[in-house]
């Protein structure tokens, strides 16, 4: 395999393995330089904080070097191909990592370039997160086995590659509480996609807060992800999945709080539990930096 473009791309082990060897590279302080000078190229379409901070440290804390490649300044798809850019990119670089605003030019740029292709985020994915996020949990909570883990409000990019790794049955159970029109748009895109993914795994369901199951991880995400438009309607629709103090007070008190970030204090996460004692969303943060040197290691 030579891309990382879904979670669905690595297998059950590879999963696990790239999990425990950030943990323990993290609890080591190995600072190893095996990419020494490798190249890697990073185009980004979208806005980035964490993902492109931590893929620059990552390969530059392996001996690597990195190069920022802007969309505007870049001719691609305006006067040359996606396949050309692909082409010639390959020819510098020894790895690309890109944000893409639809993952079918992820998919592109995957077929014409000689060097592996690692997703950092599209409008179906986000598989480099869900491997940070899982990596944050084996840490807080020693192991994935039967970890129950509950996301809150609309089926994002990120909640995408979460169902993509509890069908590789690593052990958690994954509740989805999702209002039902948003369900629906997640079907829609997946069928306009022409993906599929199987939900045998998850259960999903509305949101009723006085029967959610028991739960050690809580998980949300923007209500409106990038390019979005923001609409009162939806926002009224969502209202009752944020996650505020009143519904951490109905699951364990042992129960912890994960957001990708960047977070609305406003709708999907009150700062009262964003910046409370439940939420582990800073380590989250910096667990991007660990997983990226593994996915790096692995990929060169
Ligand atoms: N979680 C995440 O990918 O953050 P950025 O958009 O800041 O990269
Ligand atoms: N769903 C969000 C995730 C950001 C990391 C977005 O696509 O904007």
């Amino acid at each position: 395999m030579k891309n990382l473009l879904n979670i669905n791309d690595l297998s059950k082990d590879e999963i696990l393995k790239i999990i425990n060897a950030a943990i323990d590279s993290k609890k080591n302080k190995k600072h190893s330089i095996q990419a020494k000078d490798k190249t890697l190229a990073m185009i980004f379409e979208k806005s980035s904080t964490r993902t492109r901070i931590s893929f620059e440290l990552a390969i530059k804390q392996l001996g690597g070097l990195s190069i920022m490649l802007d969309k505007d300044h870049l001719h691609l798809g305006k006067r040359e191909t996606l396949a050309d850019t692909a082409k010639t990119l390959s020819q510098y670089a020894d790895i690309i990592m890109m944000r893409s605003n639809n993952h079918s030019t992820l998919e592109n740029l995957a077929k014409h370039s000689s060097v592996p292709v690692i997703n950092g985020l599209s409008d179906l994915s986000h598989p480099c997160q869900t491997l940070a996020t899982l990596m944050t949990i084996k840490e807080i909570k020693g192991t994935l086995e039967n970890i129950n883990i509950s996301w809150f409000g609309p089926i994002s990019n990120v909640a995408h590659s979460l169902i993509d790794a509890a069908n590789k049955n690593l052990g958690f159970n994954l509740n989805i509480y999702c209002p039902k029109y948003y369900q629906d748009v997640y079907f829609q895109k997946l069928k306009d996609m022409n993906k599929e993914i199987s939900l045998d795994k998850i259960n999903l369901r509305e949101l009723n807060l006085n029967q959610m199951d028991p739960t050690d991880v809580i998980y949300t995400d923007t209500w409106f992800s990038m390019g979005d438009i923001e609409d009162s309607t939806k926002i009224e629709m969502l209202s009752k999945y944020t996650v505020n103090q009143d519904l951490m007070s109905k699951v364990n008190s042992d129960c912890i709080f994960l957001h990708c970030l960047p977070a609305n204090r406003s709708q999907e996460v009150s700062g009262e539990v964003i910046d409370g004692p439940q939420s582990y969303v800073w380590q989250e943060a910096q667990n991007r930096l660990h997983v990226q040197k593994e996915l790096l290691l692995k990929f060169l």
